[in-house]
């Protein structure tokens, strides 16, 4: 078949609900195809889908319009479980006024300040990694390192101690994975049992840093505790329900992050060497991973309902109408990324989306930033001839977009 016609067969069938398995190893021919063919598409479940950047920004930009309030959506998909009741309080999914007197107790919480007073500890996390790896050989990018990185950080933002971390990926990964389009059965069990979980081990947490109070200048739990100078404190449940949303966000994106661009690298000869050249260089490292996120985006969708109707891309839209937004989509839009398929690490301007844009773009973004650079700059540094070897395998997951196992090779 033509190409194009290929192409519009792609993107009228489209559905986010049923996709084939081949949509996991490789998306981006599909969101070609949409962006081309059908960049407001609507699904059978009655859903848009949104691909190109020039849709994407203006729904971003217009929180009134394009509320993040998941009440609606969530009521039927959860009931009323601790699912519901987490993924409803968290930041995330709130509209102002709510949304805005947390994210302000959070930003308040992650300063620049305290983002560089964690730099020495993640350069030492990162240090012992690469150690424990040189010393095995034979690793897995993903559990012996990728995922470690997030956990050592956030753990140490909240204070967790080292010897009750272990539990903390699997709770974040499963209440993530009930977001995905299709909820089974199993995801909402292991879900609920992990907010369940969770919840409790934090109360503990809590509980005692309450009774111990440290300095809220360094200590982010403490400062959201106590809240900021002239705003009433959280309440103990939204207090909970945004430290589990804490140690989420910045956990399974990190990993991916740090996961996705190690394989991208290891199929990517020219840019691979030119990183290697460079590593060191912190300014060009930081123009480099703004790439890696455009590249591999490790959040690919995001969602907003509209509050009345509404004009996107020249199509209608009904009020209560939802709406994904398609990340990787719009990263790789031509329109506004020359040769988009192609990993440039000198791109520059480089507008790409991977933490939203908006009321809601990543609080955790500085951390992010830094942690991949940190996390990829050292390891390229030290390891440049690292090689794949065995299958990678991939997570099916159309939401949350890296791997549960990267087996490689590492020489220095
Ligand atoms: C590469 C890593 C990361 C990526 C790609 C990422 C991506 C995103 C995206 C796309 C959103 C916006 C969602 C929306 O508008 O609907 C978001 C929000 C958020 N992220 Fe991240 N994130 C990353 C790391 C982190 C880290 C390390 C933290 C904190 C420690 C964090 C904390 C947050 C918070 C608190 C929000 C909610 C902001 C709000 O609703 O106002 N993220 N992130």
């Amino acid at each position: 078949m033509h190409a194009t016609a290929a192409d519009r067969e792609v993107a009228e069938h489209f559905d986010l609900a049923q996709l084939p398995s081949s949509f996991y190893a490789d998306p981006y021919p599909t969101y070609r195809a949409l962006r081309e063919h059908a960049p407001v598409k609507r699904m059978p479940d009655g859903s848009w889908f949104l691909t190109r950047f020039d849709d994407v920004v203006p729904v971003y930009r217009d929180h009134r319009t394009f509320s993040s309030d998941k009440k609606k959506e969530f009521g039927p998909k959860f009931g009323p479980t601790p699912l519901f009741e987490h993924h409803t309080t968290s930041l995330i999914f709130n509209d102002p006024p709510l949304h805005t007197r947390v994210r302000k107790a959070i930003v308040g919480a992650i300063t620049q300040r305290h983002i560089a007073a964690m730099e020495p500890d993640l350069v030492a996390l990162v240090d012992g990694l690469l150690k424990g790896l040189e010393s095995k050989g034979k690793v897995d990018l993903i559990e012996d390192f990728a995922a470690a990185i997030p956990i050592g950080i956030i753990g140490n933002l909240l204070g967790i101690p080292h010897d009750e971390r272990g539990p903390l990926r699997g709770w974040s990964l499963a209440i993530l994975s009930a977001l995905e389009p299709v909820l089974t059965p199993e995801r909402a069990r292991n879900g609920n049992r992990a907010v369940t979980e969770m919840l409790a081990y934090l109360k503990t947490l809590v509980d005692e840093r309450r009774a111990h109070l440290r300095d809220p200048d360094t200590d982010v739990l403490t400062r959201l505790i106590v809240g900021e100078p002239g705003s009433e404190p959280l309440l103990e449940h939204q207090l909970l329900h945004q430290c589990i949303f804490l140690l989420n966000a910045g956990h399974e994106t990190t990993t991916n992050l740090i996961g996705n661009t190690l394989h991208a690298l290891s199929r990517l000869p020219e840019p691979k060497a030119k990183l290697i050249a460079q590593a060191g260089d912190v300014e060009r490292m930081k123009i480099a991973v703004e790439e890696f996120l455009r590249f591999e985006s490790p959040v690919q969708l995001g969602n907003r309902i509209t509050t009345q109707e509404v004009l996107v891309g020249g199509v209608c839209l009904p009020a209560d109408s939802r709406i994904t937004i398609c990340i990787g989509g719009a990263n790789r839009d031509p329109a506004q990324f020359p040769d988009p398929d192609a990993m440039d690490i000198a791109r520059d301007p480089n507008r790409q989306l991977a933490f939203g844009f908006g009321i809601h773009t990543c609080a955790g973004i500085n951390l992010a930033r830094l942690e991949g650079r940190v996390a990829l700059g050292r390891f390229l540094a030290r390891f440049p001839d690292y090689a794949l070897a065995g299958a990678p395998l991939r997570d099916l997951r159309a939401r949350f977009r890296g791997f549960q196992h990267l087996p490689a090779i590492v020489r220095p």
